[in-house]
């Protein structure tokens, strides 16, 4: 490792000594790592998820699963339920997927490369696991990293272009020892100092190697004008009876497969909401939902239903669910929210 590198991970880590942050997933600064379970299930939980969002499901999961082998006895839907509303489903199926296969192997394999093997564990996960529970020097690389490093080094070229010069730049700073808290330390700067907005410049342990500073940091990284996202309309349907609704499990495949969901027309596929309604009859409607997806906005339409010929429904694929247990239900955000819309106006 080079001085200056030296002198740069130095600084980070006396700094984080003093200013980390209390996070339910870690160790203090300098002891024993955690639990190579809980250090996983947090990062997977972490990804595209703010650490205040992922506290009370990190709780949540580690009550109702506190090893791993419990998790991967686990029933997949009832981790799918717990999982809703944190997003990005598939990797609920994953840490199913990926507690099996571990408890198959008999531990957690030890080294990055090992672990980028496993269901759902990609290059930052695999990087962050390895370094984080098991101490390997591996380069752990968020949009957090990136945007501490695009600073650091100023660098010019537009973000996409500039990745593999942060990765390698990231591997030269890791230390060998700690190379967990390093990691740790690049995220909680990156929160903390190094935001995306108004960065705290002078609080900053970093700030006399930071080419960026002078220039403008808020400048880096380089970004491309976001294209903006489609918009789809849709609608779904809300049918009430009895102290009861409606409930349908999506299919397997496509936008939140396998999740428990109120019966729509069909959105995901076609975007166009021109879908039947599970029933003929007086609809009314409810108003709508706005729901941002990573690659589209979504309007979805909410259809009551006013008739009374909801008992044909019981043939169908679906269930009639407890309006007074519906938290329990499992829903998806977007879900979700369509059916406060509809309590609202009962
Ligand atoms: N974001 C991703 N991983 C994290 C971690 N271990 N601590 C804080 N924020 C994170």
């Amino acid at each position: 490792m080079d001085a200056s590198a030296q002198t740069i991970s130095g600084k980070l880590l006396a700094w984080y000594d003093a200013s980390h942050r209390s996070l339910p997933w870690r160790s203090p600064p300098g002891s024993a790592p955690p639990d190579p379970y809980r250090v996983w299930l947090s990062e997977v939980m972490l990804q595209q998820t703010t650490v205040a969002a992922v506290g009370p499901y990190f709780e949540k999961f580690t009550s109702r699963w506190p090893t791993l082998e419990a998790l991967a006895k686990a029933e997949e839907a009832d981790v799918m339920a717990a999982w809703a509303g944190l997003g990005y489903y598939s990797r609920a199926r994953n840490l199913v997927a990926c507690a099996r296969e571990v408890t198959r192997l008999g531990k957690f394999p030890e080294t990055e490369a090992e672990l980028r093997k496993l269901p759902g564990l990609g290059a930052y996960t695999a990087a962050a696991v390895a370094a984080i529970a098991f101490g390997e020097r591996a380069a752990v690389v968020d949009a957090n990293v990136e945007r501490v490093v695009a600073r650091l080094e100023a660098i010019e070229d537009l973000l996409v272009k500039a990745r593999p010069q942060i990765r390698a730049r990231v591997a030269e700073l890791t230390p060998t020892k700690r190379p967990g808290d390093f990691a740790q330390a690049m995220m909680d700067l990156g929160a903390m100092i190094c935001t995306p907005r108004s960065p705290r410049c002078l609080l900053c342990p970093l700030q006399d190697a930071c080419k960026g500073r002078v220039l403008g940091p808020e400048r880096f990284p380089v970004k491309a004008a976001k294209a903006s996202k489609p918009q789809r309309r849709g609608q779904a349907f809300w049918i009430a009876a009895n102290g009861k609704v409606w409930l349908v499990q999506r299919p397997g495949k496509g936008m939140l497969a396998g999740m428990r969901a109120l019966p729509d027309d069909g959105w995901n596929a076609r975007g166009d909401g021109q879908g039947q309604a599970p029933l003929e009859g007086p609809w009314l409607p409810g108003g709508v939902v706005r729901h941002s997806f990573t690659h589209f906005d979504l309007d979805l339409q909410l259809m009551l239903y006013s008739g009374s010929d909801w008992a044909r429904l019981a043939a169908d694929h679906g269930e009639w669910w407890p309006l007074d247990l519906l938290e329990q239900a499992g829903l998806p955000t977007l879900f979700a929210k369509a059916a406060r819309l509809a309590l609202a106006q009962d």
